[in-house]
């Protein structure tokens, strides 16, 4: 079988735990990187004998490239996106999906007619434990509630970038990773309703530290909420995470799942080891023609963070229709 000819588009760490990992599994065949950085862009395409490239539209308009891995900071995801399946490039994608409503909608209108693979990089969907909650969520009724609660002292290696409003969006986005397992389990939301504090916000989108908190109706019923404060005084990071179904509460005390009623308390057996990579599964994706199955799920999960957004900017509740 051809092995996929890959590029990858920034080069950043994400950009070089990827170039390691296509480089490393079976089927791929890693061609160049485009990146804007002129010391880490051509260092990284030297590591791996690649190409380098300076702009991303060199590289998907090249017809020795199948697909692509979109690695830069969450502001270009979805322009590239959205420009790679134009040219019928494959596209893997970091997390969030994308950070406009504009785009998330062309996304999803895109995929209906796209021939190509579209995944965005949650490795959530592959982990055992995620897998096992999901099943047993299926069998322990319906929704009441999901409730998530974070407070982090740390500010990131990158702060001028990770708690920046413009480039990475507001924290329900960058922490899109929480907020996407449970549209996996859930389905989409149909209204969004935030409020945010944000410490010291400048003119060039940075802040100190910041309180934000989400709450979602999920369209199967039942409400999603998410508090998380980040960069504030603690000494030590915390997080605690229910969901509380008809039948019974899951409840995450920080190392695993157990199932709780009124009765007692248990473990959650979690699902067998497996060693799927979010690589091997976005070959297969590829090989198999099963496109764009969990991309959708990927774009309603960042579709929370930014009716979010624009909940705060309005001071009102966002009916997800609304953006649709
Ligand atoms: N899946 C995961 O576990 C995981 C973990 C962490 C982060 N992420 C996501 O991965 C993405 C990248 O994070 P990172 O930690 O790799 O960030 P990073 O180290 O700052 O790297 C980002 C790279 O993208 C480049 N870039 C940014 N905008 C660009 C543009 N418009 N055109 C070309 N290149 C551009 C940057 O160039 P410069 O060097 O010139 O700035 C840099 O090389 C983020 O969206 C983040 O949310 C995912």
């Amino acid at each position: 079988m051809n092995a996929i000819r890959i590029g990858i588009i920034g080069s950043g760490g994400m950009a070089r735990h990827h170039a390691q990992c296509f480089s490393q599994t079976e089927g791929y065949e890693l061609v160049a990187i485009a990146a804007r950085n002129p010391e880490t862009g051509p260092a990284l395409a030297h590591a791996h004998s690649a190409d380098f490239l300076p702009t991303y539209r060199e590289m998907i308009t090249r017809d020795d490239i199948d697909a692509i891995a979109i690695c830069t900071h969450n502001d270009t995801h979805g322009e590239i996106a959205i420009a790679a399946l134009e040219t019928n490039k494959h596209v893997l994608t970091e997390y969030p999906a994308t950070r406009t409503i504009d785009h998330a909608r062309q996304l999803l209108a895109k995929m209906d007619d796209s021939p190509c693979a579209f995944r965005v990089a949650h490795n959530e969907v592959l982990s055992p434990a995620h897998r096992a909650l999901k099943r047993h969520i299926a069998q322990t009724g319906t929704l009441i509630a999901t409730l998530f609660t974070r407070l982090t002292p740390g500010r990131g290696q990158r702060p001028d970038i990770l708690l920046n409003l413009r480039i990475t969006g507001p924290p329900a986005l960058f922490f899109v990773y929480h907020i996407y397992p449970l549209v996996d389990c859930f389905g989409p939301a149909t209204w969004v309703e935030a409020a945010a504090h944000y410490e010291n916000l400048r003119d060039n989108g940075t802040y100190d530290s910041f309180a934000n908190a989400v709450t979602v109706g999920f369209e199967t019923g039942g409400i999603g909420q998410w508090n998380w404060a980040g960069g504030v005084e603690i000494a030590h990071a915390e997080e605690h995470r229910r969901i509380v179904m008809t039948r019974g509460t899951f409840i995450h005390n920080g190392t695993g799942w157990h199932f709780s009623t009124k009765s007692g308390e248990s473990d959650l057996p979690t699902a067998k080891p497996s060693d799927r990579t979010i690589h091997t599964q976005f070959r297969d994706d590829i090989r198999t023609g099963n496109h764009q199955s969990d991309a959708r799920t990927a774009i309603h999960a960042a579709l929370i963070g930014l009716a979010a957004e624009q909940s705060i900017e309005e001071n009102r509740r966002i009916a997800l229709s609304e953006l649709l």
